[in-house]
């Protein structure tokens, strides 16, 4: 803590170097800066407390500027052990007016390359606002935040935390502990905190899978925006977002010639497109794998190969997966990957690969390459190469997605924000989306910001093709 500050970050030294980004990147976040123009003397977000689990990265910091600058209170941690950049992290507690010495920015919980004890400590800090009071919002990616929320209030009703089983995986132990740790100190703390908060904005597909898990069961505390599924998210940060930022987490972590190779691709949803074509876009000789028929074709379509793991695993030089499934690498197919074969996960949680199994492996043995790169030797000597501990590769081995792309997702994050805190009372402990006519909007101010122009519908055309001059122009239900 410094003065009313409380934080824990790598070093603040970093701050001057991730301002410099911060103000690079406020170029590249049209969204973003057209958001804090619109709202500048509005203060949509006054009476906000935010508090957000996100990767701690520069546009985030960006992202999480622009909350402040519309109002809000903002802490916040990173919602991945390896994804926070400290230099980013150090630049937001110090703010834009602050100093090292005298920082006077948002607090943050966050630092690269985490436990998994100091991970979920950093969630609770994050929730735990001074004075005793919660937050009255939760930005999450990913659903961590509202997972310890919801399990919280949880065990407090049952009175007690369940004892881990001992299969389960070391992540769930912690969660365990920190609960039961919590419970034993204040018996109502998650149910007061759940019941003061009005809404979440979830950013990613495997978040909003468990929302609406948690919706369908009756079990959701408080409404929920799915970010995700607006389309200037998913159909760009998935998409193209990944498209970038897969092969620079490959080059960053390997370094190795990604032309002539073959690479795997496990599902072809947004993110896998995105990977499909970033390696291809590099002279990879793509497989892809699926489960879903129309997803599969699409890949064919394409272009590529579709195929099995268990067929192609043993020609593969690389082998991603982006299913936010799990168990879609086993440690079986892993022991037949080729020599030095790369092994990565652009996925949201790390279980789709069975990285317990592969160290519980017989003689297995790892090298550690450098942060976030091993190499795991199987007793015949043959090795394979694992990026980020199979952890999502492009935040631990790179950057993440690059600051345009994010200015979709974000805005729409702090759209999402704004209409939760604002309208509170028009929405039901459900999971909704944004209206498309706001999706229409992001989408403007980033083509405008690219150069692009539209052709203007006329009154006689719009009419013909049933919509309004204005927009929306599409039905609910078309695809893109
Ligand atoms: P999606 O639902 O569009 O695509 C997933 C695809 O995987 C689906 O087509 C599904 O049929 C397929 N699949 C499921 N199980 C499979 C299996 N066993 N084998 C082969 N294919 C299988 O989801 P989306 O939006 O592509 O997201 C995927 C994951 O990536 C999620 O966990 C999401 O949260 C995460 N994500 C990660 C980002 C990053 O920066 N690393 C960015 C955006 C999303």
């Amino acid at each position: 803590t410094v003065g009313d500050l409380d934080f824990a970050v790598a070093d603040l030294s970093l701050a001057e170097f991730g301002r410099k980004e911060i103000r690079l990147a406020e170029h590249e976040m049209p969204g973003l800066m057209a958001l804090r123009r619109e709202y500048s003397e509005v203060y949509p977000l006054r009476g906000a407390r935010v508090s957000g689990s996100l990767h701690m990265t520069v546009q985030t910091a960006v992202l999480i500027e622009t909350l402040v600058s519309l109002g809000a209170e903002v802490r916040w941690c990173s919602c991945n052990i390896f994804s926070t950049q400290d230099h980013a992290a150090a630049a937001t507690v110090v703010g834009p007016h602050g100093t090292p010495e005298e920082p006077k920015g948002v607090p943050v919980f966050a630092w690269k390359g985490e436990t998994l004890p100091e991970y979920w400590w950093a969630t609770e800090q994050m929730l735990t606002w001074p004075g005793g009071e919660g937050p009255n919002m939760i930005l999450d990616d990913g659903g961590d935040a509202t997972l310890l929320v919801h399990k919280g209030t949880e065990y407090e009703k049952a009175g007690v935390v369940p004892s881990a089983e001992a299969d389960d995986p070391d992540e769930w132990k912690v969660i365990l502990e920190t609960l039961r740790a919590s419970l034993a100190a204040d018996s109502s703390r998650w149910t007061r905190l759940g019941e003061g908060v009005k809404g979440v904005t979830e950013e990613t597909t495997t978040g909003v899978l468990r929302l609406t898990q948690m919706a369908a069961a009756g079990e959701l505390l408080f409404p929920a925006i799915n970010v995700n599924d607006s389309v200037t998210k998913s159909k760009f940060d998935n998409r193209y977002g990944i498209r970038h930022s897969l092969i620079d987490g490959i080059n960053r972590g390997t370094d190795v010639l990604i032309g002539g190779k073959v690479a795997v691709v496990a599902g072809y949803g947004d993110v896998g497109k995105g990977a499909a074509e970033s390696l291809r876009g590099q002279g990879a000789r793509v497989i892809v794998t699926e489960i879903d028929p129309i997803c599969g074709l699409q890949a064919a379509m394409d272009g590529y190969q579709v195929r099995t793991l268990d067929d192609v695993v043993g020609e593969a030089d690389m082998v991603i997966t982006t299913t936010g499934n799990k168990d879609v690498v086993t440690v079986e197919h892993m022991a037949k990957m080729k020599h030095q074969a790369i092994l990565g996960n652009i996925g949201h949680f790390d279980n789709e690969l069975d990285m317990a199994g592969l160290a519980r492996y017989p003689g297995i043995h790892r090298i550690n390459i450098k942060p976030q790169v091993d190499e795991w030797v199987f007793p015949d000597g043959h090795s394979i190469i694992v990026l980020s501990e199979g952890r999502l590769l492009n935040l631990g081995n790179a950057t993440g997605h690059p600051s345009f792309v994010m200015s979709n997702s974000f805005s729409n994050q702090v759209i999402a924000q704004i209409e939760l805190f604002t309208k509170n009372e028009e929405y039901d402990k459900e999971v909704y989306r944004l209206p498309k006519k706001l999706d229409e909007k992001v989408a403007r101010i980033h083509l405008d910001a690219l150069g692009g122009e539209l052709t203007k519908l006329s009154k006689d055309q719009a009419e013909y093709i049933d919509v309004d001059v204005d927009g929306p122009y599409k039905s609910d239900h078309y695809r893109y």
